[in-house]
């Protein structure tokens, strides 16, 4: 009798653990979907910024544009906030699979990380107050120019300083160096023409010009760890976007149509 009651335990433990097995591998199908961290550096507008209006969320062209492709094939996408200098070591230590920050691919960073093709176009951009009498990259000289730590405006500084000595400093944010320039503490700061735009909309007493000949100088293009198996297929459905006009509304969407 014992016997029997204890099969007839263990027959209906083992109907209970099926049917909770099942299920619970139902929900799993739903919800657990391939996660993918991308990294970020949010203090970029319009490519990725914290917008206050969403409760803090992180907000922009590159969060739409990842999670664009993410979606296509089959992954949800995990949005990580840090500065713009930790980002290519995030892709080494394996901490992101992926890096949208309109991060320019340079040859320097090729030799850490794969690049997409690029997906955007930029240009360098010198701005300061209005009346500075800086309207010439030759009027740098002498004065005290920001740029953001680990960016390619930080290299341009660098190259400039070479014929046009000037003092360079580096701030980890963008709007630290916006602050800086109103606050009088620099002369002058260099930032990417799309991003720079915004700031000086909303800040009437900057002013700017743009320096760069060739186009994509400072374009940005997907990151990704060395050898990793995700660059080849966001290429792909980067390339469909391009043609069949799904990224062009993204950049209207975020740019108002400025190519
Ligand atoms: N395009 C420049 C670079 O790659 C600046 C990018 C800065 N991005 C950012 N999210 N703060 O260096």
């Amino acid at each position: 009798m014992k016997k029997v009651i204890i099969l007839l335990a263990v027959a209906m433990m083992s109907v209970g653990m099926l049917a909770a097995c099942s299920s619970s591998e139902n929900t799993s199908k739903a919800a657990d979907k391939k996660v993918l961290v991308m990294a970020t550096s949010a203090d970029y507008p319009p490519f990725e910024y914290v917008d206050t209006n969403q409760g803090g969320k992180i907000v922009g062209f590159d969060i739409d544009l990842a999670n664009a492709i993410a979606t296509k094939l089959g992954y949800k996408l995990k949005v990580k906030d840090m500065d713009f200098s930790g980002l290519i070591e995030s892709l080494k230590s394996g901490q992101a699979d992926l890096v949208l920050a309109g991060m320019t691919p340079t040859p320097k960073r090729k030799q850490n990380v794969d690049f997409s093709d690029i997906y955007y176009t930029a240009k360098y951009m010198i701005i300061s107050k209005k009346g500075s009498g800086i309207n010439t990259v030759q009027d740098l000289k002498g004065k005290t120019v920001g740029v953001q730590l680990g960016s390619i405006q930080e290299t341009k500084a660098k190259d400039l300083n070479k014929t046009i000595p000037m003092k360079i400093e580096d701030r980890n944010r963008i709007p630290d160096l916006i602050e800086e320039l109103k606050a009088g503490r620099f002369d002058a700061a260099i930032i990417e023409d799309s991003v720079a735009k915004g700031f000086l909309e909303k800040n009437k007493q900057l002013t700017g010009f743009t320096i760069s000949d060739k186009a994509d100088e400072a374009g940005s293009a997907i990151a990704f760890p060395k050898n990793s198996s995700l660059t080849a297929k966001f290429n792909d459905e980067l390339k469909k976007m391009k043609e069949d006009g799904e990224l062009q509304k993204l950049i209207v969407k975020w740019f108002g149509g400025m190519k």
